[in-house]
């Protein structure tokens, strides 16, 4: 593709050309913001999309193989038309026809992301250790009761990275966790907690905590508790308040930086009218025999039941600005039986943001199930990766096998 006029700082450029990235562009304008412009050369001819054009002042695209680049900006065009998008789109997705329409809604064309998350907490003796619980108690039945030990945060968080996890997620028993990915120069940097007062008596508002997180080097905040008083209220009102943490940090740093991580407990029912919020009919009978059951949101670590479920939670965050979720399950965390399949299909079939299925990976199956029978965008595990019963490769190869796409 060509530009008719010189790149320079905000200039708006016509197009011409096509190509399997650039074939709606037709004779469309697209945004430059730069202060350079790279020119044709002979040793550049090869790589310039497409090839053979006379009198070319500056290069807009180039092309090797599988490997397509353009020099404007695709996400800057939209205020003129929506090609920018359509060019983000045939990067995701280049062979198919894709329609503005077919790509609203689900991400599940995308690649499946494999998550390992670390517990980081300080134990008794100070240290940070990586930790992981069974329905969030991390203690050992011990008689000391120590803080169960799993290793070293920055040793483990670079073997992951060396495995081929897509993301990490540090939780660190603070109100904020945070998604680290491919970046671990900063992570001993990272010392906030939410709402934090220092030694000086300054306070900190989430936004600035969130800001330093950022600044270390996440590139996403999860908030939990927050979240479902934000929930509660919204629900309550009807009124976006615009002041919640949730929405204080969507505005400033985008929703994709905002996942929520919601807490939920199973609830049976024997009558899916017994409570006022969405029920599910489950795959395996309760206790008593009981046919549905509806999952309670809960505060604090799981320790306090909320008048709020999974399925009201999720919905309402996404209206309050969040761009992903975290759905954990507190009856399967650390049994290792496989993912709540009833809960993550229930959320990721409410809402169009992506949803991480957490809670009970004890084996590769239990991630091809998750992926083959709900729409979950990614899954996470601790205690088997940390333990090494599983590697994440073991759990990428096993998906490929199954025809699901994971990133190598
Ligand atoms: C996608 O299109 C390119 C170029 O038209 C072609 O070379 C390639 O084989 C196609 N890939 C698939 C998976 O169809
Ligand atoms: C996780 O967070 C804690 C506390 O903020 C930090 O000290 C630790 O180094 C982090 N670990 C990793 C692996 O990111
Ligand atoms: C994914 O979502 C679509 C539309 O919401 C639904 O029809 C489909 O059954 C879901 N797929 C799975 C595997 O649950």
């Amino acid at each position: 593709m060509v530009a008719e006029c010189l790149i320079s700082v905000g200039t708006l450029c016509k197009l011409k050309n096509d190509s399997v990235i650039l074939d709606e562009i037709a004779n469309r304008h697209v945004y430059f913001v730069h202060s350079y412009r790279a020119v044709p050369s002979e040793e550049n001819e090869e790589w310039i999309h497409p090839p053979a054009i006379t009198g070319l002042t500056s290069i807009s695209s180039i092309r090797r193989g599988n490997v397509h680049a353009v020099q404007f900006h695709p996400e800057k065009v939209e205020i003129f038309s929506d090609v920018g998008l359509s060019i983000l789109r045939k990067f995701l997705l280049p062979n198919s026809s894709i329609t503005k329409k077919s790509f609203e809604g689900k991400a599940t064309k995308l690649a499946k992301r494999v998550i390992a998350c670390l517990d980081v907490r300080t134990n008794d003796n100070g240290d940070l250790v990586v930790t992981k619980g069974d329905q969030y108690d991390v203690r050992e039945q011990t008689k000391e009761n120590e803080v169960r030990n799993l290793g070293k945060p920055v040793e483990l968080a670079g073997q992951y990275y060396l495995d081929g996890a897509d993301e990490l997620l540090n939780i660190t028993g603070f109100h904020f966790e945070v998604h680290i990915r491919e970046c671990f120069c900063t992570i001993d940097s990272w010392r906030w907690h939410s709402r934090f007062t220092d030694a000086n008596g300054r306070y900190y508002s989430s936004l600035e905590v969130a800001s330093e997180y950022f600044r270390s080097g996440a590139d996403k905040i999860s908030i939990g508790s927050d979240a479902v008083y934000a929930a509660e209220e919204y629900l309550k009102t009807g009124v976006k308040t615009g002041k919640s943490s949730l929405e204080q940090i969507s505005r400033v740093y985008g929703n994709q930086a905002v996942v929520v991580s919601i807490d939920p407990r199973r609830q049976y029912l024997t009558s899916p009218y017994e409570v006022g919020f969405k029920s599910v009919k489950v795959t395996n009978l309760g206790p008593n025999g009981e046919e549905y059951a509806w999952y309670q949101c809960t505060v604090n670590g799981g320790r306090e039941g909320r008048p709020i479920g999974a399925y009201e939670l999720a919905k309402a965050v996404e209206e309050l600005g969040a761009g992903e979720i975290l759905l954990n399950c507190i009856d399967c965390d650390g049994q290792g039986k496989g993912f709540d399949i009833d809960l993550i299909k229930l959320i990721s079939d409410a809402v169009s943001i992506p949803v991480i299925a957490s809670s009970g990976a004890g084996k590769a199956e239990h991630f091809s199930e998750v992926f083959s029978q709900t729409n979950a965008s990614a899954a996470l595990a601790a205690g088997i990766f940390h333990r090494k019963e599983v590697p994440i490769q073991s759990v990428k190869d096993h998906l490929l096998k199954k025809g699901i796409e994971v990133r190598m």
